[in-house]
């Protein structure tokens, strides 16, 4: 069956306020602090696009493409598809995230940046299911909450289609979730 994307859940107007309303948090917690900007693709590549040009400090952005299966162990394991060019010694890091849903990648690659010697690795999602998480992960920046639904536009995908939406729609007779 053809999905059904017709239902807005976020207005493209409530969008531009989360983001303007997360920006804010950013520039006062860190102030002129430089900040290493990595947006993991391919969801985040609207909601970074749209928040850097909102950020005041010195700001670098690289791209990261991860995901992540369960194996042996619980805590499952991260592919990296795509790395980051620079290196993440000594620097603040901002993981930006389209949606946190189990919480399972986004803690293994926040782990791993911590591992490179990053001097902190903070995370920030535009869209957030806490409903649906597996592991405890919590962002540290987080735009709207939403329920267990399945959600596209705004960078977001189902089988690699609707990201241009410019608002979030619910998607209904969907049998990913
Ligand atoms: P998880 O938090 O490790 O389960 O993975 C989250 C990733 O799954 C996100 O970065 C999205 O790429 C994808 N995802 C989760 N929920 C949705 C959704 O509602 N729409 C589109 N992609 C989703
Ligand atoms: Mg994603």
């Amino acid at each position: 069956m053809k999905p059904d994307t017709s239902e807005i859940l976020i207005s493209s107007d409530e969008i531009r306020d989360m983001v303007a309303k997360v920006a804010d948090e950013i520039n006062s917690d860190y102030g002129d602090r430089p900040l290493l900007v990595i947006p993991v693709l391919t969801g985040a590549f609207i909601f970074a696009a749209d928040l850097v040009r909102l950020l005041k400090m010195p700001v670098e952005i690289d791209f990261m493409k991860v995901s992540s299966y369960v194996g042996q162990t619980s805590t499952g394991i991260l592919k990296i598809n795509k790395d980051i060019a620079v290196d993440v010694k000594g620097r603040d890091v901002l993981i930006v995230e389209d949606v946190i849903d189990t919480g399972r990648t986004l803690a293994l690659l926040r782990d791993m940046l911590k591992e490179r010697g990053a001097a902190s690795v903070k995370i920030c999602t535009a869209f957030d299911k806490p409903a649906r998480r597996v592991i405890d992960i919590r962002p540290d920046y987080s735009g709207i909450e939403v329920g267990d639904v399945f959600i596209v536009g705004y960078g977001l995908d189902l089988d690699g289609r609707y990201r241009d939406y410019g608002d979030i729609r619910i998607v209904k007779d969907n049998e990913e979730q």
